[in-house]
């Protein structure tokens, strides 16, 4: 069966968007993807069990949404759903412009960019300037172990060939840098993309530990000591030159968040976003509600190579 064809879409609040975005991202994962003939065998059923597994509790409303929008679906098929899922409007709220927020931790406090660990392993991160939009923050070193400073650099986009330029590292040693952490192939975020630095630069490791060979070649080509690659389909970026593309199928390099140091208080400021939209997105500033008030929460979240 082909096409789809939507009598009537559930009311739809911000939370079951997001919801379904990232329900769409699961299906596109390998990992994760959606059993297309069970689905056709059990319909809704397998629908909800697939969710509330791979995407998150389907509590009371959120069944009667999905249940109202599988009602909507006039063609009961796997690709219907997905393509009804990537259908759906992204609400036009956002923020009118960049605001300056100062990074801090959990309990509030400033983050200090001599704390911040070199190649560090555990995912970190933070949202900016909306809720749905989460960076990367990291620190950047060599094989060694010693910060690396990142200078300014022009970076392409492999899709339309436009070029742009990465203001480069901040903090005492300038290793500092901070990019979306939302892949510009179809989406997938951590675990499956992550900073890989530089002990943990090898292949047969598990995902979301998997580094293929020709991620680990292109980063020896280009002499880098780590990559930031996404294993849902093996896009890697070069976080030493503004996470340009080093290897595809992504044919946009991460949009980087511009940072600010103090060097009077060693605490660390995002003002503004350069390259191109935060994947899902027309606009960075446009697709979800603007992270409020005047700074943004730094956490790290796991270790995807558990010692
Ligand atoms: S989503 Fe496909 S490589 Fe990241």
């Amino acid at each position: 069966m082909t096409g789809v064809f939507v009598r009537k879409i559930a009311p739809m609040n911000l939370a079951d968007f997001y919801y379904l975005r990232k329900a769409s991202g699961a299906m596109k994962n390998p990992r994760t993807r959606f059993n297309d003939e069970l689905f056709v065998e059990m319909g809704e059923d397998y629908l909800l069990q697939y969710l509330a597994k791979n995407v998150g509790t389907v509590d009371e409303s959120r069944r009667k949404f999905i249940k109202g929008m599988m009602w909507g679906i006039g063609a009961l098929a796997a690709g219907s759903v997905l393509d009804a899922f990537r259908g759906l409007q992204i609400p036009l709220i956002g923020a009118k412009s960049f605001v300056k927020m100062q990074l801090v931790d959990s309990t509030g406090s400033p983050v200090k960019a001599s704390a911040i660990p070199v190649n560090n392993p555990v995912i970190t991160l933070y949202e900016y300037p909306l809720q749905n939009e989460i960076n990367f923050l990291l620190n950047l070193g060599d094989a060694n172990g010693n910060p690396v400073s990142i200078p300014p650099s022009d970076v392409k986009v492999p899709l339309t060939g436009a070029v742009y330029k990465f203001p480069g590292g901040v903090g005492a040693n300038k290793s500092i840098v901070s990019y979306s952490a939302i892949c510009q192939h179809l989406g997938c975020e951590p675990p499956e993309i992550h900073l890989y630095p530089p002990d943990e630069m090898k292949t047969n490791m598990p995902p979301p530990a998997f580094l293929p060979t020709a991620a680990l070649e292109a980063a020896k080509a280009a002499n880098l000591p780590a990559v930031i690659h996404c294993d849902c389909h093996g896009s890697t970026y070069d976080p030493y030159h503004g996470a340009s593309v080093l290897t595809g199928p992504t044919q946009r390099p991460l949009p980087a968040m511009v940072l600010e140091w103090d060097s009077g208080t060693d605490h660390l400021y995002v003002l503004d976003a350069v390259g191109v939209p935060v994947y899902g997105h027309i606009n960075t500033l446009i697709g979800g509600e603007p992270v409020s008030g005047t700074s943004t929460e730094v956490s790290g979240t796991i270790n995807p190579f558990p010692s």
